[in-house]
């Protein structure tokens, strides 16, 4: 085909993005089977695919099968590396929407206009854990964003928690090494309750406040929809006048942040591996809210050094309380993927993916990434094409004379492959002055090459100290108790007793004394000298801490209705709708699996038994009226014990008219704070969901806060 005639005069394409435009890229790719006959991979029909080609009924497989041996030789290359770390993750696809034109701030075509839907993947994640692990462990969550922009593509790769362990990227294998399984053992899976991870922490203070972070309950999520995202490092967004901010990224979900009880994510972790997985899809699917704000901390390059630390240091947050969290856009989730592996698993991320009007700074985490995910994805994806993957392509034109490779795609019909030319007429050209070419900072750098980090670095606890500070008393006896777990399974003493001194001393001498005595040690005497102990007197900043509750609501929260035979089935129908209309999603649970009678003559279909299901997968759970009902549910282990840890994990339970005796026969004390009882079914259930849009009542935690 004659190429289009074009001279350097001829103006580029203009580039406008639409809120379906990747969905409308990704149906070129998909493949659907429905009425199709059976093929090969050359689209030849076949006829059988349940017996190979044998001579004789009996005799050997012939080699000339084509079918067999294409359909082995496809399954044996099904797998691909997973991710060195941030494996098991879930995905789902969206769109970000500014509030009000960021020109002021960034030239970047998405943040300019309120009208435009800009498409968008979002892959969370763990990050200790192999690809088929539990997703409630305790660890960090990735939070990773692809915009894909009218300039090509924009990757926002943060985390569930503002901070990181270590300052510089070229410690990272070290510490990757240290939190996966021990290598000779490959034990334990998804988790840093163990030696090499506790070890390396106390050798390395300046991981002390993201220790803090990990040992918090922010490691246990309730949901991806109810988690904070972070950008961690500082970067720059730059306007069309190339004047220059600082700035922070946050993710703020609508839906507030909310976590899981330790011992609760552990069963989770039995009962429900996929809880996380389930939960994003299912509220997709059922069209239930998830979404996020774009939240900004914006410096003015010239206050960069106001703070007190080091804006460059990614084991510093900036607090709230000093730069407010200016909300300029949504991010909406409301798709899922058509395929896990095509998508989940085979999108690349990467810190190094900006478009004009965003910018990095000197953080040398920040620096290290840039190099390491383009890099890691050659191995992962099987080559240096994977940006030709459907997930991984921009929704804009991409032309450049990088080519060839396993699995190319493109068909480059160039002239030439190089720059400069003549005979392909100069193209692809450089972008001219005012066509959006990207054009890095000019930034004046002097100094000695040195080896060396900044000594604006060497505080180590000043923001450990006000993290813990600023927990709620429950938030600190989660913190402490998780400390006294983790170190509870280090087998080794020098290990234990190096945490306490040098990284739980510094930090605060009762957290460490308290945890020393869990694990049968006494805090060292003698303080260490690792780490510099500045700013001791840093204020608490309240927006790190979960409680109170800032957002009231049932939305989206699961809820138990246990019922038996002959329970009332009005009033649970009545209390059902209500909590529906909060926008809950309620199951009913039974001894068994169906429709279960009600005296009135009312069924209610049971979609769980209490075989199949555990309170710890609930956010609140209510007992069913009836007489008849409540005396098969109190005699029943599996109820009283399904309550029993609703109770205990403090969370909202409840019983309707009769159904209280269940609730005695559990041990549930029916005057405590978030238990709730009544006859009328309208008034039990306005009571029922104030309690439950609480979440849990820490009070009756009391004893331990
Ligand atoms: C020098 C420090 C770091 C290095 C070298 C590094 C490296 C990596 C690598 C190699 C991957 C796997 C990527 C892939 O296979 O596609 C990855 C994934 C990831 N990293 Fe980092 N990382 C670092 C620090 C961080 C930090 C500080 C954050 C958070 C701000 C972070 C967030 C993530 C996320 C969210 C993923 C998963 C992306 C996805 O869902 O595919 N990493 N990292």
């Amino acid at each position: 085909m004659p190429s289009r005639r074009v001279s350097k005069d001829t103006p580029p394409a203009p580039r406008t993005v639409h809120r379906d435009a990747k969905q409308d890229q990704l149906a070129g790719f998909r493949e659907d089977p429905a009425g199709e006959i059976l093929t090969t991979d050359q689209g030849v029909r076949i006829a059988n695919t349940d017996d190979s080609l044998h001579a004789g009924e009996s005799g050997p497989t012939l080699l000339e099968d084509f079918h067999l041996r294409e359909k082995i030789m496809r399954f044996d290359h099904e797998r691909i590396p997973e991710r060195v770390v941030h494996a098991r993750g879930a995905g789902a696809h969206g769109y970000f929407q500014v509030y009000s034109s960021l020109a002021g701030y960034s030239s970047a075509g998405f943040l300019q206009d309120p009208e435009v839907k800009t498409p968008v993947f979002v892959r969370f994640s763990t990050v200790v854990g192999s690809r088929g692990s539990a997703d409630t462990v305790r660890d960090v969550r990735g939070f990773a964003v692809k915009f894909y922009t009218n300039e090509g593509n924009f990757d926002l790769v943060g985390n569930n928690m503002p901070v990181f362990f270590i300052q510089d990227g070229i410690k990272f294998p070290d510490l990757v090494h240290a939190l996966k399984p021990n290598p000779r053992k490959e034990i334990p899976q998804a988790q840093s309750a163990h030696d090499s991870f506790w070890d390396f922490v106390s050798l390395t203070p300046e991981s002390a406040h993201m220790v803090m972070w990990v040992m918090s309950d922010r490691s246990l999520p309730r949901s991806y929809r109810m988690m904070e995202g972070f950008g961690v490092h500082t970067f720059r967004l730059i306007n069309a006048k190339g004047v220059a901010h600082l700035v922070k990224f946050h993710w703020k979900p609508l839906l507030g942040v909310h976590a899981l009880a330790w011992e609760e994510a552990q069963q989770i972790a039995g009962k429900d591996p996929d809880f996380h997985r389930r939960d994003l899809w299912e509220a997709i699917d059922s069209e239930a809210l998830v979404e996020f704000e774009l939240g900004l901390q914006v410096v003015a390059e010239e206050d960069a050094q106001k703070f007190g630390f080091d804006l460059l240091d990614p084991t510093k947050l900036l607090p709230e309380e000093l730069v407010p969290v200016e909300r300029v856009g949504r991010l909406v989730l409301d798709r899922n993927p058509t395929n896990y592996f095509a998508e989940v698993e085979q999108v690349a991320f990467c810190v190094g993916n900006v478009v004009p009007g965003i910018d990095f700074t000197n953080d040398p985490l920040l620096q290290a990434r840039l190099f390491s995910y383009l890099d890691t994805q050659i191995t992962r994806l099987g080559g240096p094409n994977f940006a030709e993957l459907p997930i991984n392509r921009p929704v804009v034109p991409v032309h450049n004379n990088q080519h060839d490779g396993f699995g190319r795609q493109t068909l480059n019909t160039g002239a030439a492959n190089y720059l400069p030319n003549s005979v392909g007429g100069g193209f692809p050209r450089p972008a001219g002055p005012h066509e959006g070419g990207y054009a890095h900072r000019t930034e004046r750098v002097s100094g000695h090459v040195v080896r060396a980090r900044s000594p604006s670095f060497a505080d180590h606890f000043s923001q450990a100290r006000m993290f813990l500070a600023s927990q709620s008393p429950i938030e600190r006896a989660h913190l402490t108790d998780a400390l006294a777990f983790e170190l509870g399974k280090v087998q080794s003493e020098v290990v234990r007793q190096r945490v306490v001194d040098v990284l739980l001393m510094p930090v605060d001498p009762q957290l460490a004394e308290t945890v020393a005595r869990a694990l049968g040690l006494s805090p060292s005497s003698k303080r260490t000298s690792q780490g510099t102990v500045a700013n001791a007197g840093l204020p608490p900043s309240p927006t790190l801490s979960l409680v109170p509750v800032r957002n009231p609501t049932i939305a989206t929260r699961r809820i138990a209705i246990l019922a038996a035979l002959g329970h009332i089935g009005r009033s649970l129908a009545t209390v059902k709708r209500a909590f529906e209309k909060g926008g809950a999603n309620v199951e009913i649970v039974a001894p068994s699996l169906g429709a279960v009678k009600g005296a009135d003559e009312i069924d209610s279909p049971a979609v769980c038994s209490l075989l199949t299901a555990a309170s710890v997968t609930y956010d609140a759970v209510l007992v069913a009226d009836g007489e008849a009902s409540s005396l098969v549910l109190a005699a029943n282990e599996d109820a009283r014990r399904f309550i029993a840890e609703a109770y205990r994990h403090c969370k909202t339970v409840g019983a309707l008219g009769a159904g209280d005796q269940v609730l005695t026969a559990a041990g549930v004390d029916l005057a405590s704070e978030g238990v709730v009882v009544g006859e009328s079914a309208a008034t039990f259930a306005a009571a029922f969901i104030a309690a439950a849009g609480q979440h849990r009542h820490w009070a009756r935690d009391r004893q331990r806060a």
